[in-house]
């Protein structure tokens, strides 16, 4: 909570402006009964016009400042909310981009979409509505009270009983429906998320027929929450005619006793006007509150949804003794009886893995699905941390680098390929600022994808959709790999990155990225692929079974005979 409103700060000048232009209002608003009051006591019962024309002017005069004041107020009001909406979602922005995989397994898409629109926006009302109207209400209510005893004491101790009852039960309204709230914040996360998972996997679900699934996933999380809102709305709604209830019987207390008086003459007529329209702004105020009420619950949620972000922390950052100088050279990585688990697992994933892989060399990694081959690669850019053991790069602990300058050494094609909405030149520039066109091109056909973009409507400006959508998979693969390619990296880890290449096309692509590479790391389901590398590591059950050539893993390893017997026949292990 104190994180998100310490946003306020550079606003605070502007706040307190509009502050006291709404104390302004407010005191018009409380001595405008009681000069009305005045008018009808001195004025209209004694038939004194001149009386009437002052007292109608100061209360012209007093509206007109009550309205210049209104305009300021609003004014400011909108520069301080959208300046400080714009302020905190800039940072969240900000701190987003610094989470590491770790910091973003634990704030799902979903939630973090939610921040951004649902609860700035939140705040940032709440924020304008207090700073115009809001606060003005409990002001309003207790200076009517307070008015009220001025003009006429006796009448006013009606106030006494009425506002601490309505008072009471309010805070019992409050208390109750800040519960509810957090139930209807939940709905609202559940529809969000659903929605979400929905868009991003459309096609899947049209694939799989699951539409009726889906839909009835959407409409539960849907019912859910118009259920819960209409039960809390419906709940506060409710309180409001007894409010009203309240309100209007001491209205009629006061014309009651206040008739009396009149007869009695110890009360003037006007003093009843002024009272009972105290006990109207008083009411009116009163009711405000359960619109407060709700404001300042929801508000408070999303705060400190808000906080929970801004104050995560980042579990990844560049180590105090990395040095800014350092680069990677060579290329040259090397695996240190590593473990790693995921911060969320018992199980580890990876362990105690040893191996080298010299400058220049090409490795590829085999193993089943789910043996920690992605895992594995995550370690060497530090998306994450190392358990146990130790990564060195170029002989020197890859903590020892700055995050920047490890990962701008390293061309890493993640599984599966993410691309930009945007023209094709800049999804491959992407990967290298001010890349050059020949640098844009040069990549691109090293990647074998050039002549498919020549190809193509509008070539290197032809517009990539969302995700990709337009492309198939190997082109979204190759035009990754360009991306990769284009840093001309020390080395290019490519996670099983040519899946949707076929042959041809892959040893083509391998043999023209050749020279330029200094150390090549391939995950690969494929033999005919894997084979072509230098040396070849086996991963099974995040445990390194062999590493050596293709020749030596065919004489040491049953597992490996039962991938190369699958994908190329008895006949090919009777041969070699
Ligand atoms: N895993 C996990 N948390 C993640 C990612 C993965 O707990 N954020 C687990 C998976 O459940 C899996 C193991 O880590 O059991 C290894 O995952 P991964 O390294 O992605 O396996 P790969 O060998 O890359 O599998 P594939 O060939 O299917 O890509
Ligand atoms: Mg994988």
């Amino acid at each position: 909570m104190k994180t998100v409103f310490s946003f306020m700060k550079p606003y605070k000048l502007g706040a307190i402006i509009a502050f006291l232009l709404m104390l302004v209002e407010l005191a018009v608003e409380l001595l405008l009964p009681f000069f009305l009051g005045k008018m009808i006591d001195d004025g209209v019962q004694n038939g004194d016009l001149n009386n009437i024309v002052m007292w109608g002017s100061i209360m012209i005069g007093l509206a007109f400042l009550s309205f210049i004041s209104g305009i300021i107020n609003s004014f400011y009001a909108s520069h301080v909310s959208w300046g400080f909406a714009h302020d905190i979602r800039e940072r969240l922005f900000r701190k987003i981009q610094e989470f590491s995989f770790a910091n973003l397994n634990r704030f799902p898409a979903s939630r973090l979409m939610t921040l951004f629109t649902n609860d700035v926006r939140q705040i940032q009302n709440t924020i304008f509505m207090g700073l115009r109207i809001m606060m003005k209400a409990p002001l309003i209510a207790l200076g009517g009270v307070i008015m009220a005893f001025v003009v006429n004491p006796r009448l006013a101790i009606i106030f006494l009983i009425t506002v601490p009852l309505l008072i009471g039960f309010l805070l019992w309204v409050l208390k109750k429906a800040s519960n509810m709230f957090d139930r209807v914040q939940k709905s609202i996360d559940n529809v969000n998320r659903v929605m979400q998972e929905n868009l991003a996997g459309m096609r899947l679900i049209k694939a799989f027929f699951r539409r009726d699934f889906e839909g009835e996933r959407f409409t539960d999380a849907n019912t859910n929450l118009r259920d819960n809102t209409r039960f809390t709305f419906r709940f506060i709604e409710a309180s409001m005619p007894i409010l009203l209830f309240v309100m209007n019987l001491s209205i009629i207390a006061i014309l009651w006793f206040g008739n009396s008086q009149v007869i009695a003459g110890t009360t003037e007529v006007g003093d009843i006007v002024a009272i009972v329209n105290y006990a109207m702004r008083v009411a009116m105020a009163i009711s405000m509150f359960s619109f407060i009420i709700m404001a300042v619950s929801r508000t408070k949620a999303s705060a400190e949804r808000i906080s929970e972000v801004l104050v995560e922390e980042i579990d990844l950052l560049d180590s105090e003794d990395a040095d800014s100088e350092q680069l990677v050279i060579q290329g040259k990585v090397e695996f240190k009886n590593v473990s790693f688990y995921y911060p969320t697992a018992k199980e580890p994933v990876l362990q105690n893995l040893t191996f080298t892989v010299n400058p220049g060399e090409k490795l590829a990694i085999i193993g089943a699905t789910g043996a920690g081959k992605t895992s594995l690669f995550q370690l060497i850019p530090r998306l994450y941390d190392v358990t146990d053991g130790e990564i060195l790069m170029d002989d020197k602990p890859i903590t020892s680098y700055k995050l920047e300058t490890l990962r701008k050494a390293i061309g890493y094609v993640p599984q599966s390929p993410l691309l930009f909405s945007g023209p094709i030149v800049e999804n491959i520039s992407w990967g290298k600022e001010h890349a050059t066109e020949e640098e844009i091109i040069q990549a691109a056909k090293n990647a074998q994808i050039h002549d498919t973009i020549m190809d193509l409507p509008y070539q290197y400006q032809t517009h990539v959709g969302q995700k990709g959508v337009n492309l198939s998979g190997g082109q979204k693969q190759r035009i990754s790999i360009a991306r990769a390619l284009i840093r001309k990296p020390k080395i290019l880890m490519l996670d099983d990155s040519t899946s949707a290449l076929d042959l041809a096309t892959e040893a083509r692509l391998l043999d023209a990225i050749q020279d330029d590479l200094n150390t090549l790391l391939i995950i690969t389901q494929k033999v005919s692929t894997a084979m072509n590398a230098d040396r070849i590591l086996l991963l099974d059950e995040g445990k390194i079974l062999t590493i050596g050539t293709h020749e030596e893993l065919l004489q040491q390893s049953n597992l490996y005979q039962k991938i190369v017997e699958s994908q190329f026949g008895k006949e090919y292990l009777n041969v070699h």
